[in-house]
């Protein structure tokens, strides 16, 4: 299973915080966007991952993420030219994904709960067909939206429908398998002119083999489309850091929880942050251990 973590667009929602920076980049509290969904594919037990973004911003991110060494992880970088939709991205990740199945994630999407990454992991080890990621919303005319029939069976999807037939908001977290980009190269733009996610998660549904996987109340899906909701999601993560004494998605945390680090590498990353919180939680974690 490898990992795409979709970070391009143009960000024009949130100018002129975007103007020159993308907005992938840009801090949930205190660490960038980008942390969120990378941690979210680690947890998950994903090594590879492909980060895609605008020609303008590819190299900051390379120069944030480098190789993934540091994390025992592997990244690649792919540059998208013009934001026509996410399921292009599939399209151009052809060569990289190959004959292996998939999880894409959208690079401004945050998880956080429990049972999350045990739902995720179970969608993971599934070789064929796809999955996707419904959370109940209070506006779900803001997503791409489930119509839900008898026995929880998804009956249709649609892209931000002026009238929900239901409130399960698809999230911006796919499975899919390997025939994806082949699926994708089919469709036709969408009126606003983008090859659209929501269309080829239907063509799984239009073969019986799309998986809806419904999460659970206790897991919070937080929204970073406007200044509001970015700045809502810092304080939900700065609250939660605070009382619990706990990073959420740090990637130098999971990466040794997880082994893929020893406590030296884990040192040496903490040594650098540890005029900062988040790399005085860390040091505490190496002297813990
Ligand atoms: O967040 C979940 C929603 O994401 C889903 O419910 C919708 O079905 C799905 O279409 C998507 O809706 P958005 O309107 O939020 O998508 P947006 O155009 O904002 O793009 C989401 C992220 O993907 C954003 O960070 C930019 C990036 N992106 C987007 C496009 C269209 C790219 O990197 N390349 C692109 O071509």
């Amino acid at each position: 299973m490898k990992g795409i973590v979709l970070s391009g667009g143009a960000g024009t929602r949130l100018y002129p915080a975007t103007k020159a920076m993308s907005k992938q980049l840009l801090p949930i509290y205190d660490k960038p966007m980008i942390y969120y969904p990378i941690s979210v594919l680690m947890m998950a037990g994903i090594r590879d991952m492909l980060i895609i973004s605008s020609p303008e911003s590819i190299d900051d991110f390379k120069q944030l993420l480098g190789s993934g060494e540091q994390w025992g992880v592997q990244f690649s970088y792919l540059v998208q030219n013009k934001p026509e939709g996410i399921a292009h991205a599939v399209l151009i990740s052809k060569e990289y994904i190959g004959q292996d199945s998939f999880t894409l994630i959208l690079g401004d999407n945050i998880f956080w709960g429990h049972g999350f990454s045990d739902i995720l992991r179970v969608a993971v080890q599934q070789k064929q067909g796809s999955s996707i990621f419904l959370y109940w919303v209070s506006k779900p005319e803001r997503y791409g939206v489930a119509c839900i029939g008898e026995g929880n069976k998804v009956l249709d999807i649609e892209e931000k429908p002026k009238q929900p037939k239901s409130h399960w908001a698809v999230t911006g977290l796919y499975c899919y398998d390997h025939h994806a980009p082949e699926y994708a190269a089919q469709l036709k733009p969408s009126s606003r002119g983008e090859l659209e996610i929501t269309d080829l998660s239907r063509c799984y549904l239009q073969k019986g083999q799309l998986n809806a996987r419904f999460m659970e109340e206790g897991i919070a899906w937080l929204d970073t489309g406007t200044h509001e909701s970015m700045l809502q999601a810092s304080m939900f993560v700065q609250a939660i850091q605070e009382r619990q004494g706990l990073l959420i998605a740090s990637p130098e945390e999971i990466a040794y929880r997880l082994g893929y680090i020893s406590a030296q590498q884990l040192l040496k990353q903490a040594e650098i942050m540890k005029s900062t919180n988040y790399g005085k939680i860390l040091l505490r974690l190496v002297n813990e251990s």
